[in-house]
C-alpha cells in the first residue's frame, strides 16, 4: 500500500506579530496557489493571537492552520488557557501537542499530553503528538524505549471509555523530534531517523493494527531546504514539522516542494 500523503507543518512557536504573520501566510498561500497541484498537505501553526487572522487569510487556500497547544478541559476557570474548541472556533483544524519545549521547558508529562490529545480528538481536530529523546537518552542507548514509553503514555488509552478518542489514521499524526536536534542545526543520520520511524510505526501497529500504516509520521528537528529532500525520502517519514525554517516563506516552500508523496 502506498504511504500516506505527506504533511509539511510549520511551527511558528512564539514568533511573529500580526503584520509579519500576514506576509508569511500570504507568501505560503501564494505558493500553494501557484505551485500547481500540491504533492503534500501544508499546515501552518501560528501563535494563538494571530490564528484567526491567518485562518481567515488562508480560508480559500489549501494551506491548513493549527494551534501549538491547548488545555485538556473544554472550558472553565483556567485563566490564560485556550481550549481545543476555541482553536477550532477560529479556524484551526489541527493542534501540536507535547512539543519538547513544553515537555522539557514547562514540565508537561505524558499524562498531561494524553489528556490534551483526547481533548483535541473530541473537538474533531487532528492531534500532532510530538515525541523524542534527549541527547543523554540517546547516548545511553535509550532512544527506542523512550519513544515507546512516550507513545504509550501520550496517546489515548485504547481502553478509554470516552469513545471519541480512538486513534485513527485521519485524526492522529506523530512527530518524531529528537530534543537535541530542535533548533540546533544538528540532525540524526538518515539511518537513525529510519530506525526511529520504523520503531514508531511498529509500536502503532501493535496498538491499532494495519490502520497504523496510514498514520503520518513527521520528522522534526533542524529540517531545512538542503536536507529536506533526503529526509523525506526515508521510509516511514511522511512529512516534516518545521520550526526555524517555517518562519521564512522561501525556505518553508522549498521544503514543501521537496515533499513528494
Ligand atoms: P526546528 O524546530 O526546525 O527549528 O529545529 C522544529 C520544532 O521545534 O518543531
Amino acid at each position: 500500500m502506498a504511504g500516506p500523503r505527506k504533511l509539511i507543518a510549520g511551527n511558528w512557536k512564539m514568533n511573529i506579530l500580526a503584520a509579519e504573520g500576514q506576509a508569511l501566510a500570504g507568501a505560503v498561500g501564494n505558493y500553494a496557489a501557484s505551485a500547481g497541484p500540491l504533492d503534500c498537505d501544508l499546515l501552518v501553526c501560528p501563535p494563538a493571537t494571530i490564528l484567526h487572522a491567518v485562518a481567515e487569510q488562508l480560508s480559500d487556500s489549501p494551506v491548513a492552520v493549527g494551534g501549538q497547544n491547548c488545555h485538556a478541559e473544554p472550558s472553565g476557570a483556567f485563566t490564560g488557557e485556550i481550549s481545543a474548541a476555541m482553536l477550532a472556533d477560529v479556524g484551526a483544524t489541527a493542534v501540536i501537542l507535547g512539543h519538547s519545549e513544553r515537555r522539557h521547558g514547562l514540565g508537561e508529562t505524558d499524562a498531561m499530553v494524553q489528556a490534551k490529545v483526547s481533548a483535541v480528538l473530541n473537538a474533531n481536530l487532528i492531534a500532532i503528538v510530538c515525541i523524542g529523546e534527549t541527547e543523554a537518552e540517546r547516548d545511553a542507548g535509550q532512544t527506542l524505549a523512550v519513544l515507546r514509553n512516550q507513545l504509550d503514555g501520550s496517546l489515548p488509552s485504547a481502553a478509554s471509555t470516552e469513545g471519541m478518542e480512538e486513534l485513527t489514521e485521519v485524526n492522529t499524526v506523530v512527530a518524531y523530534e529528537p530534543v537535541w536536534a530542535i533548533g540546533t542545526g544538528r540532525t540524526p543520520t538518515e539511518a537513525e531517523i529510519a530506525v526511529a520511524h520504523n520503531h514508531i510505526r511498529a509500536c502503532l501497529e501493535k496498538r491499532i493494527g494495519s490502520a497504523a500504516d496510514q498514520i503520518r509520521l513527521l520528522y522534526g528537528g533542524s529540517m531545512k531546504p538542503d536536507n529536506a529532500a533526503s529526509i523525506l525520502l526515508i521510509d516511514n517519514v511522511d512529512g516534516g514539522l518545521i520550526g526555524g525554517a517555517s518562519l521564512n516563506a522561501d525556505d518553508f516552500c522549498a521544503i514543501a516542494a521537496a515533499a513528494v508523496s
